[in-house]
């Protein structure tokens, strides 16, 4: 019954990976898909994470029956509090709601079927550019998607007033997605002024904020700092909604664990946006996986593990810092042409580089460097040892 059927394409970023896994040569650099990779190339399991996984394999008591279909409460409580502050008072007042679900992605779309069920105004603006999943998980959720200008190419930078001009021409009521920090896949936020601006602007024009929060500790190295712009829109009183994930941050990538918050505007309308979430949870999978949420809780519930968890997470994001750093370094001495300061200047895990597809097709047949074919590299896959490689692909690409 499927003979005719059509061969689907590969995904833009995990494809990356699976023409990367086919080439043969010694050389090749898998800069395509944001995980974190060590100075040696290779994929890390944070210390502390290790320890947690000790203690609760340990821990006899432990038994593998069904969570609820909200999660693991404990990971719920402490997913709230890292993401809008332990004092937080949404938090205080039982105004916010907050479910396990499947790393960032599933967040986004229960929240995205939730939307769709039961709020009235279905469009949702996301950011051009934006994560390439990010249309796909709300169109298929039965949101209309729609784009507001972010990034101004020439400056590399943010389009400040083009963000504002579209916020403020989007209908009343319109959902918006904002990148909590790091914005994949430019590496460019707006300052904490600038996110204040965009509050009042879309508190005056009645539309909703749905924080994509993936990167936390990653943008600054300060779980607190990463978390300022969502922080400001709750402080406000209004709704919010926030998807976290803890791929990056604890590097639990394929543990497929994250959190989706709502905040609301009283107890009784928190309790009942749950009762809601269930429903859509449910039938999508029932309930969500234990052994993830069991090591985030473990953590984060551990005053010592938790510092621990920062102190690791801080060398993350300062290796990328250092690879951003030691590629510029790099290009300035070849006399690579351009001005590459934007390398510098972005931040968490990517940057977004300006090289057009051609280039990054030339890089890759040639010098076997990995990369969407929008320019984006992750920086956590560089190492020292790397960067000369990468400096000699782009330096050919924008000179052939
Ligand atoms: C990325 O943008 O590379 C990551 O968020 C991984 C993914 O699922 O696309």
């Amino acid at each position: 019954v499927f003979a005719n059927i059509a061969q689907g394409p590969e995904d833009p970023i995990l494809g990356v990976t699976v023409a990367y896994n086919k080439d043969t040569s010694p050389n090749k650099l898998n800069l395509g898909v944001g995980a974190y990779r060590t100075e040696e190339g290779k994929p890390l399991v944070l210390n502390v994470v290790r320890k947690a996984e000790k203690l609760l394999v340990n821990d006899q008591s432990r038994v593998k029956e069904y969570l609820p279909i909200t999660g693991l409460a404990d990971f719920n409580k402490c997913s709230a509090k890292l993401i809008f502050g332990a004092d937080s008072p949404a938090i205080q007042e039982n105004r916010v709601t907050t479910v396990q679900s499947l790393s960032g992605t599933g967040s986004l779309r229960v929240g995205a079927e939730f939307l769709a069920k039961h709020y009235h105004q279905r469009t949702i603006y996301i950011p051009r550019p934006t994560w390439g999943n990010h249309p796909k998980v709300f169109s298929i959720a039965g949101l209309a998607v729609e784009y507001y200008r972010y990034y101004e190419p020439n400056t590399r930078g943010l389009d400040f007033q083009g963000l504002l001009e579209d916020l403020k021409s989007a209908p009343a009521g319109a959902i918006v997605l904002l990148h909590a920090c790091a914005h994949n896949p430019t590496g460019v936020d707006p300052t904490l002024e600038q996110w204040e601006q965009i509050r009042q602007l879309m508190r005056s024009q009645g539309l909703l904020p749905f924080f994509d929060s993936a990167y936390q500790g990653f943008a600054s190295g300060s779980l607190d700092a990463d978390a300022q712009p969502i922080r400001l829109f709750v402080a406000d009183g209004g709704e919010c909604f926030a998807a976290q994930s803890y791929a990056k941050n604890m590097g639990l990538y394929g543990e497929r664990v994250g959190a989706l918050s709502i905040v609301c505007k009283s107890a009784d309308v928190a309790s009942r946006v749950e009762s809601q979430l269930k429903l859509v949870i449910r039938p999508m999978y029932s309930n969500p996986p234990i052994h993830g949420p069991s090591i985030v809780a473990t953590i984060l519930k551990d005053r010592d593990m938790y510092n621990e968890w920062t102190v690791e997470l801080k060398a993350m994001a300062d290796r990328i810092i250092t690879m951003r750093q030691q590629l510029f370094d790099a290009l300035t001495a070849k006399g690579t042409p351009g001005d590459w300061s934007h390398i510098i200047k972005q931040i968490g895990m990517f940057t977004f580089t300006g090289l057009n597809s051609e280039q990054v097709a030339f890089m890759t047949k040639e010098y076997h460097v990995y990369m969407t074919s929008d320019g984006r590299i992750s920086m956590a896959g560089l190492s020292s040892r790397t960067v000369p490689h990468l400096a000699d692909a782009i330096h050919a690409a924008v000179t052939k």
